[in-house]
């Protein structure tokens, strides 16, 4: 990417969305983002069951869609999707694996935090790996808010991705010297040092710069008016699977990592 600091009015959601489109070609190489066996994407079915349950036809916007892996998950489960990003990169990817899937899956460009959708009428609002990198996570939440129809759902997948354990940054200095030694299988898609650097400065400025904890991001759900605001955090399942993609270092530090899912309710009208 080229240096964009001297652009005027170039702000931090410019960088947010540049840095993902930079990233959108790769995306779907990394385990953690696409799905690479059918025991991982049982488990993702069935964390979206046990939260969401079937879709019967009902709708579901996917916030920050990608290239619409979790919007293909909840198509899988009979949910009529739409999903949103503002990377025009990201949705042209996520417009051609539909295609060649032949999914009726609905891709729009649209700011998850300002996302121009009506009010009251979503039966169902999920998103993953979109909380902590919001810039204004009180208005985005305000936002999702009005587009749910009452009693409507929402389902956000995140972590910390700032504070680790010590057990996660000694598996992690192993893992790295194992496979700058050769030891240890690499990585599928190693970023470059110029990207991990834009990645660091842009974590350092968010909303969440000290680690989107799940009790923080509840907080603020209910601030938005969200109840029966419920932290998984036994996504144990998923992270196994998907542990089987990296070396069993990476693995183990996958595992350790403060990962949830957290499901919170717009309230019903009350009856006249
Ligand atoms: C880590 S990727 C996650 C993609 C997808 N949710 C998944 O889990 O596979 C982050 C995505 O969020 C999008 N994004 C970040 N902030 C956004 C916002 N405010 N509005 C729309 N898209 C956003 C980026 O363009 C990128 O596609």
């Amino acid at each position: 990417m080229s240096d964009v600091s001297e652009i005027p009015n170039y702000g931090l959601r410019d960088e947010i969305k540049a840095y993902w489109s930079e990233r959108a070609a790769t995306f779907d190489l990394s385990p953690g983002h696409e799905i690479f066996s059918e025991e991982e994407r049982a488990a993702w079915h069935r964390l979206f069951t046990q939260h969401l349950g079937s879709g019967e036809g009902r709708s579901a916007l996917d916030l920050a869609s990608g290239t619409g892996v979790i919007s293909h998950l909840m198509d899988d489960l009979g949910f009529k999707v739409t999903g949103l990003d503002w990377s025009e990169t990201m949705l042209a990817l996520a417009r051609t694996k539909a295609n060649a899937r032949a999914r009726a899956i609905s891709f729009r460009m649209g700011d998850a935090e300002h996302t121009m959708e009506p009010d009251d009428h979503y039966d169902v609002v999920v998103n993953r790996h979109l909380v902590w990198t919001l810039v204004d996570p009180p208005s985005a939440f305000a936002e999702w808010f009005r587009v749910l129809k009452p009693g409507g759902v929402l389902l956000v997948v995140d972590g910390d991705f700032v504070n680790s354990t010590f057990r996660e940054r000694i598996l992690s200095r192993l893992a790295a010297w194992g496979q700058r030694l050769g030891w240890l299988r690499g990585d599928p898609v190693q970023m470059q040092p110029e990207m991990m650097a834009i990645h660091r400065s842009i974590l350092s400025r968010v909303y969440f710069k000290d680690g989107a904890r799940a009790d923080a991001v509840s907080g603020l759900l209910a601030g938005a008016g969200f109840e029966s605001i419920a932290v998984d955090t036994h996504l144990g399942d998923i992270h196994k699977t998907q542990a089987r993609n990296w070396n069993v270092l990476k693995g183990m530090v996958r595992k350790s990592q403060h990962r949830y899912a957290i499901r919170a309710v717009k309230p019903a009208r009350p009856s006249s």
